[in-house]
């Protein structure tokens, strides 16, 4: 047993408040938590444990990122100076470009490549506190290129993380595809065989007018649902398609981006516990103007995750802290709600119960940071306060290859 104490603890354990315990400590035994209150309370069994002092630092749950493209070959920053002139996310990926130029990218590249370049990205997130990563495939585009993205995904775990694959084979029509019904035949042939190996956890899909149409999605949620895998959904991100009321009827674990989400697609989100996932990077990138309702999920009591959507295109950041910040300022999320988007609300948009607050019997994922309250986490930007990474009761020298 292991035992952290002397800091200030932000458990998020109830459903509002940080659930802040000033001088708190964290017991811990086989990577979870067995006992979490003030270090003035120890349990009698914490008498054996080592201990590790926290002087003070702030401890926040473990970050996860619930919403990332991570494995990829290529750059697209070129796309950042034709945006900058003028042209539109949807115009460059019509005349061939976006996801279609880094799927050429990704088809050319090796596994050992696709893992190095995946691998200095992971350890980017890492560094910043994600100790739960998703991870889609996606720039594939076909059996094989798909599986070696997700193998990928998995391989990531040796670097100390846990990670939950997504596939998202329902990206963009590839080039070798004119008729994309017949491409949706393929993605949904595909899939078996991939959830045979073991590299699917979940099943995603883009529906929007530059990429697949609420109907084509629900053929892919029909192959998902037939495995018994979750779904989720990019909805409403460039248009309102209704891709939230489709995805809530097959009770998705999140929808994701919803700038043009409807009152409707609101009151589907709500009766369906689905999670709202806000993307404020992808918005930022794109200068994109119309905010995702957030007063009306709020209101309806949708619960709101946020993660940093890694991606060449649309969102090429790896600092979910800078995503604290930018939910709180474009969003008006307040900085709880923020921190909440990272840890506990990103774990349920991946299905996971048993990580994202400080409370007995959770994960012993957390954070330790040179803060003295975890609003500070959102209200600063541009600098990264972390102190320690704990990843399933490990501290940092013993995480890698542990996954
Ligand atoms: O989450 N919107 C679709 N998918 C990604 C962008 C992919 C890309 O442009 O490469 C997103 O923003
Ligand atoms: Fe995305």
């Amino acid at each position: 047993m292991r035992l952290w104490r002397g800091g200030r603890l932000a458990t998020l354990a109830g459903d509002s408040g940080w659930g802040l315990i000033d001088d708190g400590a964290l017991l811990v035994e086989d990577g979870r938590l067995r006992w979490v209150g003030a270090s003035a309370e120890l349990p009698a069994e914490a008498a054996g444990a080592e201990v590790v002092e926290l002087d003070g630092a702030l401890v926040t749950p473990g970050l996860v990122d619930c919403h990332t493209h991570l494995v990829y070959g290529g750059s697209r920053a070129h796309e950042f100076e034709q945006r900058l002139l003028g042209a539109s996310y949807a115009d460059i990926a019509k005349a061939g470009g976006g996801i279609r130029s880094t799927v050429a990218a990704t088809r050319a590249a090796s596994e050992a490549e696709l893992l190095a370049s995946a691998g200095k990205r992971a350890a980017a997130l890492l560094r910043e506190g994600v100790t739960t990563l998703e991870v889609k495939s996606g720039y594939g585009l076909d059996a094989a290129t798909e599986a070696r993205m997700l193998r990928v995904a998995r391989r990531l775990g040796d670097l100390g993380v846990d990670v939950r694959t997504t596939y998202l084979a329902a990206h963009a029509l590839p080039p070798e595809f004119t008729d994309a019904d017949a491409y949706i035949d393929a993605v949904c042939r595909w899939l078996p065989e991939l959830y045979g190996q073991g590299l699917v956890d979940a099943v995603d899909a883009f529906c929007e007018h530059i990429a697949f149409s609420p109907a084509q999605v629900s053929r892919v949620f029909d192959a998902a649902r037939q495995l018994g895998l979750p779904v989720k959904l990019h909805a409403e991100q460039l248009s309102d398609q209704g891709g939230s009321q489709l995805a809530a009827g097959y009770q998705a674990l999140s929808c994701d981006h919803l700038e043009y989400l409807s009152p409707a697609g609101v009151a589907a989100l709500a009766r369906a516990g689905t999670v709202a996932v806000l993307l404020p990077g992808a918005f930022y990138a794109l200068r994109e103007t119309q905010l995702p309702p957030i007063a009306a999920l709020r209101e309806a009591g949708v619960p709101l995750a946020l993660a940093t959507d890694h991606n060449p295109g649309t969102s090429p950041t790896l600092s979910p802290l800078l995503m604290l910040n930018m939910a709180c300022v474009l969003f008006r999320l307040t900085p709880e709600e923020a921190l909440r988007g990272l840890t506990v609300n990103g774990a349920r948009a991946l299905g996971l119960v048993d990580r994202g607050r400080l409370r007995a019997g959770q994960r012993a994922d957390f954070c330790i940071w040179d803060c003295a309250h975890p609003r500070e986490l959102a209200a600063c930007f541009g600098h990264n306060p972390l102190k320690e990474r704990v990843w399933r009761g490990k501290r940092q020298q013993e995480q890698q290859g542990q996954a």
